[in-house]
């Protein structure tokens, strides 16, 4: 594999240029229209393999909170992992690691809990996330709990030193709402 360099930018600090090119490449790895995710998702922190100036591989943090047990009782600030993708060219190539490594460090230095949802629970495993067991919800602007079932078994979490020792992997979980995916 060529060596990637890291680089880590807020999304304010992205020239258009940078964005849209992380937005093709996240359109080539994802196949599917990417330009309104970024708004959908928010700001956050990107971080970026290059090689040659170029970004072979992406992936950003964003803030949200994690409620966790039967009343939403434990509220935890979370480091939620977004748009994590390789060049398709360059999968297997260990870029996707380098940069969830880096993930990883700023979510235990910062967070009180990683989260994401994704499909590929086998790829985040290798690097230390745990598949959450119990059943998934999202939290309404209003503060209701609603179920959300197609995210059972979707959702994975990084513990950090701020995570309380008393989380248990089989309690309901649930996130603030947004459009579309909410996990
Ligand atoms: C998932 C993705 C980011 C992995 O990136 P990558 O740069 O190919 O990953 P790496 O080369 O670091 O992979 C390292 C290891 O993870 C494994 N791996 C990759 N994707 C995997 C998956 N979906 N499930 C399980 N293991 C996976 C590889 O086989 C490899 O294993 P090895 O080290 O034993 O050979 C990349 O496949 C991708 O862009 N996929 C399309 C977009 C996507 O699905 N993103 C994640 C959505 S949440």
């Amino acid at each position: 594999m060529t060596a990637a360099r890291l680089r880590t930018a807020l999304s304010d600090q992205l020239t258009p240029e940078r964005l849209d090119e992380l937005t093709r490449l996240c359109e080539a790895a994802f196949e599917e229209p990417f330009t309104a995710n970024w708004e959908r998702v928010g700001p956050g922190v990107h971080v970026m393999a290059e090689v040659d100036g170029r970004v072979v591989a992406p992936a950003m943090i964003v803030d949200r909170r994690i409620y966790v047990g039967g009343e939403m009782d434990v509220a935890l600030d979370a480091g939620y992992v977004e748009h994590v993708a390789t060049l398709p060219e360059l999968h297997g190539t260990g870029h996707g690691s380098t940069v969830m490594r880096e993930i990883n460090r700023i979510i235990r230095d910062e967070y009180a809990l990683g989260g994401l949802g994704t499909d590929s629970t086998g790829f985040y495993q290798r690097l230390g996330w745990e598949t959450w067991l119990g059943p998934t919800a999202v939290r309404t602007p209003d503060g209701e709990r609603v179920r959300s079932p197609r995210d059972d078994g979707h959702v994975m979490i990084l513990r950090t030193p701020r995570t309380p020792a008393t989380l248990a992997l089989d309690s309901p979980i649930a996130v603030d709402w947004r459009a579309e995916e909410p996990w």
